[in-house]
This record gives C-alpha cells, structure tokens and sequence, in this order.
C-alpha cells in the first residue's frame, strides 16, 4: 500500500499583463464592473510570437517543478496533462510535453475537464501511484486562453474572465499512509455540457462548415457561459465536495490549514470561505493577477502558497474545483 505525495510544484505566466483598463479600450466594459463582479485586476496573454503554446508553458512549469522534486526527467513514469485549450485537435498536449522535455518515450494522456482538469489528473496520478503501478507522475494544468476568446463586445461577459498560464505538480510514492493525498472525490453531470462550452470546431461543427455559415450570429467557435447557472451550480458544487472530502476523512471544516480554490470567480471563494467559518489566510487567491486560468489555476495558485511560505509540512490542504461539463471535485492533502 501506498500513498502519493505533491513531491514538486512549478509555475509559469506569460509576461504580458492585460489590466481591465486595457480591456475596456477594445470593448464595452470597465474596470469598477470587472471587478465588482469577478475581483479580477489584470491577466496574463501570451503575446502572439512570444513562443509559448498550451504547451510550451506547460513544460516550463513542468521543469520547475522537476527539478524541486529532486529527480530526474527520465524518473518520470507517466505525464497528465489538464486542458480545455490543446495546442492541436489532435494529438493532446502530453506527448508534446514528453517530446519538449526530452524523454525518448513514457505514457502521456491528456484531461478534459475544463477547470476541475486539475483534481480529475491529481486523482488519476495518485490512483496509479497507490496501486503500485507508478512512482513519480508528472500533473500539468495549462490554457492557453487568449488564443480563442471573443474580444469584442458580444463576448465581454467571458473574455474579461480568462487568462492564460500553466502549473504543474509531481506526484510521487508515500509509504507514510498517513501523508499525502488523503482521498479525492470527483462528480459530473452533463445535462449542463452546452452551458459552458465551446461546440466547434468538432466533428459536428467542423472548420468549412463554421467558416461557409457566413452568419454573424454564428459564434459557436467562442466559449459560451451561463454565468448566472454558472455560479448558482458552483457555489453549491464547491460546497458539497469540500464537504464529502472532510466527511471522508473525519475532518471539520475548522481543520482546514489551507483551502485552494479553482480561482473561478473572487466572489465564489468569498462565497465559500464564509460559509465555512474560515479566516482569509486560511483560503488563497489570486485570481487578482491571473484571472480564470482555468486547469492552470489550482497548480498555480497552490505553488504560489507554497512558495510563499503559506503551507507547511503536517497541514490540511484542501484543493476544489468546479466547472464546465458541469464537472466538480475535491481533494485532500496532508502537506
Ligand atoms: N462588462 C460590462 N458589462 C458586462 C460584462 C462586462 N465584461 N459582461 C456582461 N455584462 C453585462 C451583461 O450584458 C448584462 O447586461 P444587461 O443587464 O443589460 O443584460 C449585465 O452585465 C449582467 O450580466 P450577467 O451575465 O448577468 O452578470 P453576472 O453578475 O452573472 O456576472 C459573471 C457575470 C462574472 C460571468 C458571473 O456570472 C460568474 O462569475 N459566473 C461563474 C463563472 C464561473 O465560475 N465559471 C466556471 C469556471 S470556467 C470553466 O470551467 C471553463
């Protein structure tokens, strides 16, 4: 029997910083509604011939990560790779991490699961490494958002949101029971796919088709949301799974050191962080600077609090996530 522990954490933002002042001189919208709404400041964009792919970011975070787990990039056994934002149709994102970082060949598989990416991958590493199968597996969560959002007005209500950026974790084998990923637990309900969802191109909307419909209502090619059901589902999702974790592990939410929310929405994290009773150094954020990096923001928020300093050996780390399927889960980690 084994358990899997976060061993590495690596991160990576393009530099280019799009503040809401810079978005409201290419569309209709303003940096007080943005804000009130979303808690959002500013966000990363890849720059167009800057180099950085869904990919490429996704190795640099990868490397970091790597290299803070203390081994080797040939010690790595498996790469999952979070994304709604591949660099190609097919094949995913993984194998061109595989390739990027110079490992002749190891299993590579991708994960779409939108914004909870990250939970699905870490729930999928921690299964193959607790039944022996692997030792070290490499967890990447990356979007390269910018790449596709509809920055005109008819698109303000999803494009203010996103950000690009890419955070990765290695997961490696814990033969303290007591350490590591205690339990995740993961939910889907797809009568709710087209609420959240970007429908072509795929092989029901496929490019020529798009391209031939010359119909400016059209827009199927950008990410739609219900933002409304969007948060009402959230806020109850989030809760749930955070619940049905600590329940699992004979935890109250009063044990909670560390509470690291997919970066949605400032409001959703308010939202939760209220009604579990916790104080603000108890709940990280900083959807301030990023945005919604969607599989990216839960591995990117989590290295930042490591490396400031805000989680220590022995803490409860609970890790959250909801959206697009509508997909949700949870996480918990003793650090
Ligand atoms: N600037 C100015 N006005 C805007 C903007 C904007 N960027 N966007 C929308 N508006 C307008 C709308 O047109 C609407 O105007 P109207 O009243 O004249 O029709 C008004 O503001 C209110 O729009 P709503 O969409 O109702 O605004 P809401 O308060 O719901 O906030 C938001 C929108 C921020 C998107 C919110 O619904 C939200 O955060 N939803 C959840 C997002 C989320 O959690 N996503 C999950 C993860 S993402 C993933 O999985 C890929």
């Amino acid at each position: 029997m084994f358990n899997s522990k976060i061993s590495g954490l690596g991160k990576y933002l393009p530099e280019n910083t799009v503040t809401n002042d810079d978005l409201s001189k290419i569309m209709d919208t303003s940096s007080e509604w943005i804000i009130e709404r979303t808690g959002i400041n500013e966000r990363r964009h890849i720059k167009k011939g800057d180099g950085n792919t869904t990919a490429t970011m996704g190795v640099k975070a990868a490397k970091i990560a790597i290299e803070r787990a203390g081994i080797d990039k040939n010690d790595i056994d498996l790469i999952l790779f979070a994304t709604l934002s591949p660099d190609y149709y097919f094949p995913g994102s993984g194998v061109l991490v595989q390739e990027l970082l110079d490992i002749p060949t190891c299993p590579a598989m991708d994960i779409r699961n939108q914004c909870s990416g990250f939970i699905y991958a870490i729930a999928t590493a921690d299964q193959f490494i607790k039944s022996g199968m692997y030792k070290n597996i490499l967890v990447i969560g990356s979007e390269n958002h910018s790449g596709g959002l509809d920055m005109s007005t008819r698109g303000r209500g999803v494009s203010v949101i996103f950000g690009d950026g890419s955070g990765a974790a290695v997961l490696s084998r814990e033969e303290d029971l007591s350490q590591g990923i205690l339990s995740s637990h993961l939910h889907s309900e797809g009568k709710y796919a087209e609420e959240l969802s970007l429908i072509g191109p795929s092989t029901n909307r496929w490019v020529p088709e798009i391209l031939d419909a010359n119909d400016p209502e059209d827009i199927s090619y950008y990410p739609n949301m219900n933002g409304q059901l969007v948060f009402k589902n959230a806020v109850v999702r989030f809760s749930e799974v955070i619940m049905e974790g600590l329940t699992h592990n004979n935890l109250g939410p009063e044990k909670i050191d560390m509470l690291i929310p997919h970066q949605a929405n400032l409001r959703i994290s308010q939202f939760i962080q209220k009604k579990f009773g916790l104080s603000e150094d108890k709940v990280f954020n900083n959807i301030q600077k990023y945005g919604n990096t969607t599989a990216g923001s839960i591995p990117i928020a989590l290295t930042e609090a490591w490396e400031d300093g805000k989680i220590k050996q022995g803490d409860i780390v609970v890790l959250a996530a909801f959206g697009s399927g509508f997909t949700w889960g949870s996480s918990i980690i003793r650090w």
